[in-house]
């Protein structure tokens, strides 16, 4: 099997999770992605929340598969002269250090198309270039309330929620790596590299989009009828929380079901759209709802919503939430359980399509991790454990044409 970017060479000079999550994806589609990192320490995430002393970290771990490692002090001429040879023979370099670590450290945009004029460098940062708040470092939870999806997310009559999808940092890493594959195929049409920059709030806003839609819509008519809010409770001049309610039209909430007094999880998520509001009826035994005018447009049943909500959990309270579906999905009712991380990770059909992946390590043994989400007609990622620090050093540095006495006396100088 080809794999999709083999011969496309990645200096990933990333840390945390929104770049590293770029480059592990762009290293499942075959790229060299060369880690660097700094001697002795290495990413943060190496040995945050490790669950094995002394080992490697799951948070690293999940992050950074099918890379290769190589430690460099770039703070030494040595370490900077090592990082220049990189730039020339690569094709990508991808960063996410805090605002102007990387001209700090000499290796500013205009310096590296000296270096490079093809290269294409990668840049993560909390707010975009030019932002009122450009200085500031970012971490996944302050994204999420810069971009709008702290203030609409969770119940009105508590405080504004995150979320515990990294739409902060892995989100972001998804829209770098959109935009690295964009500049590549530009790169290919015109021999020419660019810039490409994603800020953290932008990306948590682009997947916040329906509730930009949500303000406009308020500022025009003082309400938004898919709301819990409408037509019982009242509104402000800011999109409120909406607790579970589906954003796109189609009322929905978290049901109860079977257990749920002992189960935090026992719940389906219920979709009432409007194409099936008459098989909904019928998997319910409440044909007379279908032709009542009471209850057959989503306008009529808006006011009573919580009332149907509850007449499907009186239904539901006899069923688990698998047996819940296995009858709704007969109707063709969008639906499903709630699952817990336990039962995604036993999951048949998560493992047989490679979306959870059992990777071996040398230090931890063997542990799950998220493979690819994109499935490819030709091409199936296979998953290998993340390196160890410094592990490909010297092959990277042999590579760029160091002797091997040039490499002991790097080693001696600590620049790698
Ligand atoms: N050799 C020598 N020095 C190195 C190095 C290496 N291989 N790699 C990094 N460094 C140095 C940098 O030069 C910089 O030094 P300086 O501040 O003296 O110039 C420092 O290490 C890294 O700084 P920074 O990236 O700001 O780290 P931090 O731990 O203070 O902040 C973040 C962490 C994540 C908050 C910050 O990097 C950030 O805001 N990044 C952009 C947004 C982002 O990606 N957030 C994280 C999402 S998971």
């Amino acid at each position: 099997m080809t794999k999709p970017l083999e011969g496309i060479k990645i200096i990933d000079f990333t840390h945390v999770q929104a770049g590293p999550a770029c480059t592990q994806l762009l290293a499942w589609f075959g790229a060299d992605v060369i880690k660097v990192e700094r001697p002795g320490a290495g990413d943060v995430t190496r040995s945050q929340l490790r669950h094995v002393e002394g080992a490697d970290a799951l948070y690293f771990t999940m992050l950074n598969s099918n890379k290769r490692s190589l430690t460099l002090d770039t703070k030494t001429q040595e370490g900077k002269d090592v990082l220049t040879k990189l730039i020339k023979e690569s094709d990508v370099m991808v960063e996410n250090f805090g605002p102007g670590a990387l001209d700090r450290m000499g290796f500013s945009w205009d310096n590296i198309q000296k270096i490079n004029p093809g290269m294409i460098l990668a840049s993560v940062k909390g707010f975009s270039d030019g932002h009122h708040y450009e200085d500031l470092k970012v971490y996944e939870n302050v994204a999420q309330c810069a971009g709008g999806a702290a203030s609409t997310t969770g119940f009105w009559d508590g405080p504004p929620t995150v979320s515990a999808a990294a739409l902060g940092d892995s989100n972001t890493g998804m829209h770098l790596a959109i935009g690295i594959l964009t500049a590549l195929h530009h790169k290919n049409k015109t021999g020419k590299g660019q810039k490409v920059a994603v800020s953290m709030q932008d990306s948590v806003l682009n997947l916040c989009r329906v509730k930009l839609r949500d303000q406009q819509r308020l500022d025009a008519i003082g309400y938004l009828e898919e709301y819990p809010q409408y037509p019982h409770g009242s509104f402000s001049d800011v999109v409120p929380r909406g607790g579970n309610a589906g954003g796109g039209g189609q009322p929905g909430w978290v049901l109860k079901c079977k257990g749920w007094e002992t189960d935090p999880n026992a719940y389906i998520y219920f979709t009432i759209q409007g194409h099936a509001w008459a098989p909904i009826c019928k998997a319910l035994g409440k044909e007379e709802w279908i032709e009542d005018a009471a209850y057959n447009t989503p306008r009529a049943r808006q006011d009573k919503i919580f009332d149907i909500f509850k007449t499907i959990e009186d239904w539901l309270a006899d069923k688990t939430k698998f047996e819940a579906v296995d009858i709704l999905r007969k109707f063709d009712i969008p639906c499903s359980p709630v699952l817990s991380m336990k039962e995604i990770a036993e999951d048949k059909s998560l493992r047989e399509s490679g979306t959870v992946v059992e990777v071996d390590h040398p230090q931890i043994g063997k542990y799950l991790t998220v493979g690819s989400p994109i499935k490819f007609s030709n091409y199936k990622p296979e998953i290998v454990a993340s390196p160890l620090l410094g592990q490909h050093t010297n092959e990277v540095l042999a590579g760029l044409g160091y002797s091997q006495e040039d490499i002991t006396k790097l080693h001696d100088l600590k620049a790698v």
